[in-house]
């Protein structure tokens, strides 16, 4: 059954506060928390930005927000009544060393309250947000803070940064979000890998062929243009999202579930990753970046179109890709001549995000040619949407007319297994804030040896001067990224259903 485990009194600060992520996220997390009744009658919140707003007129927007992102099933009139009388909102420039007297007098009375700074900015301002609240005198001991990724732009940027802010916090009180992390699916990774015996002495390079792991999207950049266009898939989902569900894949069983039992393992992968720079650049990644197309049957513009159409008509060209698939390649014993083939991109046929381990064949079969192939088995871990596991099994085709083989799918469905709603990944991670639980948010060391991966890659790229191939939107990336796994006698998985 699932339960409510309550946390303190707490006040959170949201920077950023009329975003696209207060909007979508935060507010709408913290509202279905309230819903539950997990948030204290005390707490508060605060949006921060720079526009002229009453509280009462901020707490409209986020009302209207809400009632955009949330099932209509989830909005309860009394729930906003109580969720409203938390909310004030601070006209503040936070890049700016005066006129933080609004917010340190907001948070008057808390001072013994956990006290949660979220950065819903971007990355630059970072370093200076937080050097102003030290200044402010609002950085009490119960203080965190709360960075979303991209932690910088490449390595040098991410040092800078952590440097920045571990000035102001202690490592223990800097949560860097990846909300990858707080999916339910995603921590269901551990749970299979680590509550069930049955996986675990198959999980290496004697009886794995090969990974897959796939994070595609229907979505085009949706007005995020200004952001997207500086990040690129590489930073916006590689560089965190995919190498963390890389890294739970493949990292060491940790001695127990805490936090640096788990980040001590899920670094040791990413420094096992190896290098891609140079020559080896082109031939183990792909770049692409998609063109207009059909996605569910409905015309979408090109990539450069909807650039253009954000900077008012002015045509825009870009180079940055909105697709990436990568070879990567583990050095250590378990998983040495084990690809993993990561994929992500926008614009692609559907959403799902999966990832398949693909198991080796029997070393020898005792049927007749004429039963058919035996074919390898094949997990496939669904992280969304249609979330389960599944794992194909080669079975008798019933009936007669001689053994004749047929692989058939052992399926476990969490909707119709469990039938529970599926909470946000936020509103996991936000009480995990209040509770000062970092388990699920990446330590310093993870993101700088992430880094130090992508780094190349992105290298290799400006170096070849090679522009991202282009694809149609509503299909899955260039030719080059069916090539490229093809050229190891492999195949995507979608292109095998
Ligand atoms: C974000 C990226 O981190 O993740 C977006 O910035 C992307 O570009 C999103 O669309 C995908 O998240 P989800 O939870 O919808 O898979």
């Amino acid at each position: 059954m699932a339960q409510i485990i309550p946390v303190d009194v707490f006040d959170i600060v949201v920077f950023g506060g009329t975003g696209d992520l207060a909007m979508r996220k935060l507010m709408p997390s913290l509202y279905l928390r309230d819903r539950d009744a997990q948030i204290p009658a005390e707490s508060r919140i605060f949006g921060v930005s720079r526009s002229d707003l009453s509280s009462a007129d901020y707490a409209a927007r986020l009302r209207d927000g809400l009632e955009r992102h949330l099932d209509q099933a989830d909005w309860d009139d009394d729930v906003w009544q109580r969720f409203s009388a938390r909310i004030s909102h601070v006209k503040l420039d936070a890049t700016k060393s005066d006129g933080w007297d609004g917010l340190v007098e907001g948070l008057e009375g808390g001072e013994e309250r956990a006290r949660v700074f979220y950065l819903a900015t971007s990355p630059d301002l970072f370093g200076p947000i937080c050097r102003n609240l030290k200044a402010a005198g609002v950085v009490t001991p119960q203080a965190r803070v709360v960075l979303e990724k991209p932690i910088g732009r490449d390595l040098e940027s991410a040092c800078r940064i952590n440097d920045e802010v571990g000035t102001v916090f202690n490592e223990d009180q800097i949560f860097r979000i990846d909300h990858y992390l707080g999916k339910e699916t995603v921590q269901n990774l551990m749970a299979l890998r680590f509550a069930n015996s049955l996986f675990e002495p198959l999980w290496t390079s004697a009886s794995i062929d090969h990974i897959q792991i796939t994070v595609a999207e229907k979505i085009g950049v949706e007005g995020r243009g200004g952001y997207y266009d500086r990040s690129g898939a590489l930073r916006d989902m590689v560089q965190n999202h995919l190498l963390q569900l890389l890294c739970l894949v493949a990292m060491e069983p940790p001695v127990r579930l805490d936090k640096d039992s788990v980040r001590d393992e899920k670094l040791k992968v990413l420094q096992a990753l190896r290098p891609i720079a140079g020559g080896d650049v082109s031939a183990k990644t792909v770049s692409g970046q998609y063109r207009s197309g059909a996605v569910d049957g409905h015309p979408v513009p090109a990539y450069l179109e909807e650039l253009s159409a954000e900077a008012d008509g002015t045509a825009a060209d870009s180079t940055t890709e909105t697709f990436v698939v990568i070879k990567a390649e583990i050095e250590n014993w378990r998983w040495a001549g084990v690809p993993f083939y990561l994929r992500t991109g926008k614009r692609l046929p559907k959403r799902s995000s999966e990832i398949i381990i693909q198991f080796r064949p029997v070393p020898h079969s005792i049927f007749e040619a004429g039963a058919g192939q035996v074919e390898p088995n094949r997990l496939v871990i669904r992280l969304q949407p249609d979330e389960g596991v599944t794992l194909s099994l080669m079975t008798k085709d019933p009936g007669p007319g001689g053994l004749r083989l047929r692989s058939a799918p052992l399926n476990l469905s969490f909707a119709e297994t469990f039938k529970v709603r599926y909470p946000d990944a936020y509103e996991r991670l936000l009480m995990d804030v209040v509770r000062g639980n970092p388990t699920l948010f990446m330590r310093r060391d993870e993101v700088e040896a992430a880094w130090s991966w992508v780094e190349p890659i992105l290298e290799g790229w400006q170096n070849n001067s090679e522009r991202p191939k282009a694809y149609t939107s509503g299909t899955w990336g260039p030719s080059a990224a069916i090539a490229l796994i093809e050229r190891d006698g492999r195949t995507w998985h979608d292109d095998a259903e």
